[in-house]
């Protein structure tokens, strides 16, 4: 049982949140079960963070472990980048202790800057992937996991065949799956153009019978876009996950810039969800996502930091990008907080659990000090919005374990 005694600033919905002055948040058995205003003499047992700010722990809906250390790594366009550098890498994911060192980092990286729930590709390596689950399992990290899935056009290190990657990726679900209320396994066809329809349909086939998650690259590009006509010939990138089955309520569509109005019509009649990343999308030159089209037609999407592509994993960096990325709209504080937190819960259908910071929700929470001089008050979400690198994360809580305290 913890009481602590913090400021919160809580998201309501895209438009709106809240800031409470000091109240005290009561933690027990994971749970958040109970935040009330603070009276002096009421409760005696707390212990006093009042010069931080609680908010929910961040979601990052979209992220390469395998490329954590290839960060920053100069070329601005997807496919010589791929090529270059994220290949060659990913493939010293075959060494498994290279994986294990790799994923230990990685999970302290995320938790160092308040990042709670993660969605994640590893590399196309059964091991890699397996031991990125026990080192989450043993650290106490919250996130869905996948092996990363090609069977064409791949550097011969990591392609698979499809009957291996197919064999391997739902031996590795059920081994995963409904194991650890914190992780869950999520198919990971890297994309279109390393992947074969064969593989695809299959993965749609079994993904659909067990309500499993599925996640994928979705029009990031130019060159890309023009590769995947080559390739299959069809009118549409979007048309070719629709014809191989992965659009569903269940799929994650990272990036998702170059679409069409019909385009954008498949992914709200299959419920689909995008993983918006703002800061990949510059760093790659990959473009600016519609986002206005996007609210308009009312498709969930959350933010990801891309990581390799995106060049840090701290999502207040990610929720100032959606903001810059806009070159004629600007995005509300509230609207970029949601967008790293309950509007990510919420498409992940975990807003019961997480997103907010609520009495019976599991307590995800990251505490933030501002920097000397800057009082917590109402503007400070803004501030930490825009110069959030500033701010000092102090702890990190998953299910109210302690990942991270400085
Ligand atoms: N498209 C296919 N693979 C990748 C990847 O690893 N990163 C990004 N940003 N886009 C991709
Ligand atoms: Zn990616």
């Amino acid at each position: 049982m913890r009481n602590i005694l913090c400021n919160i600033i809580n998201p309501i919905s895209a438009e709106s949140y809240e800031y409470l002055p000091q109240h005290i948040i009561s933690i027990d058995n994971g749970i958040i079960t109970r935040i009330c205003p603070f009276v002096d003499g009421d409760i005696l047992d707390y212990e006093d963070y009042r010069d931080a700010v609680a908010l929910p722990g961040f979601i990052d809906l979209h992220v390469h472990l395998s490329q954590y250390r290839i960060r920053g790594m100069y070329e601005p366009a997807l496919i010589p980048w791929l090529n270059k550098y994220v290949f060659p890498e990913e493939a010293h994911s075959i060494d498994v202790d290279y994986a294990t060192d790799l994923a230990k980092r990685f999970f302290n990286a995320l938790s160092r800057v308040g990042t709670t729930t993660s969605i994640i590709y590893t590399s196309p390596y059964e091991t890699a992937c397996d031991t990125a689950f026990e080192i989450a399992q043993s650290m106490g990290i919250r996130a869905m996991i996948g092996m990363t899935m090609m069977d064409m056009n791949s550097p011969i290190d990591l392609e698979q065949t499809t009957a291996d990657s197919l064999k391997t990726s739902i031996k590795l679900y059920e081994k995963w799956h409904g194991k650890s209320p914190l992780l869950d396994y999520i198919f990971a066809p890297r994309f279109a153009p390393t992947c074969s329809m064969p593989l695809m349909q299959e993965i749609s086939a079994f993904a659909l019978k067990h309500n499993a998650w599925i996640q994928t690259h979705l029009s990031e590009n130019p060159d890309e876009l023009q590769w995947v006509k080559e390739l299959f010939g069809m009118e549409s990138y979007t048309e070719v996950y629709e014809k191989a089955g992965l659009v569903t309520p269940h799929t994650i569509f990272g990036h998702s810039i170059h679409l069409s109005d019909r385009e954008l019509g498949i992914l709200k009649a299959n419920e689909a969800k995008i993983a918006h990343c703002p800061d990949s999308n510059f760093f790659l030159k990959s473009g600016e996502y519609p986002l206005q089209r996007i609210q308009n037609k009312a498709i969930a999407f959350g933010l990801g930091s891309d990581v390799g592509a995106g060049t840090t994993l701290n999502m207040l960096h990610h929720a100032k990008m959606m903001n810059y990325r806009q070159s004629e709209f600007s995005v509300l504080p509230a609207s970029a907080l949601y967008h790293i937190t309950l509007g990510s819960a919420k498409l992940l259908g975990m807003d019961e659990r997480i997103g907010s910071l609520q009495a019976g929700k599991e307590a995800d929470i990251v505490f933030l000090k501002p920097p000397e001089d800057y009082p917590l008050n109402e503007q400070s979400l803004s501030q930490m919005l825009f110069f959030g690198d500033e701010y000092t994360v102090q702890e990190t809580i998953v299910a109210g374990n302690k990942v991270y305290s400085l």
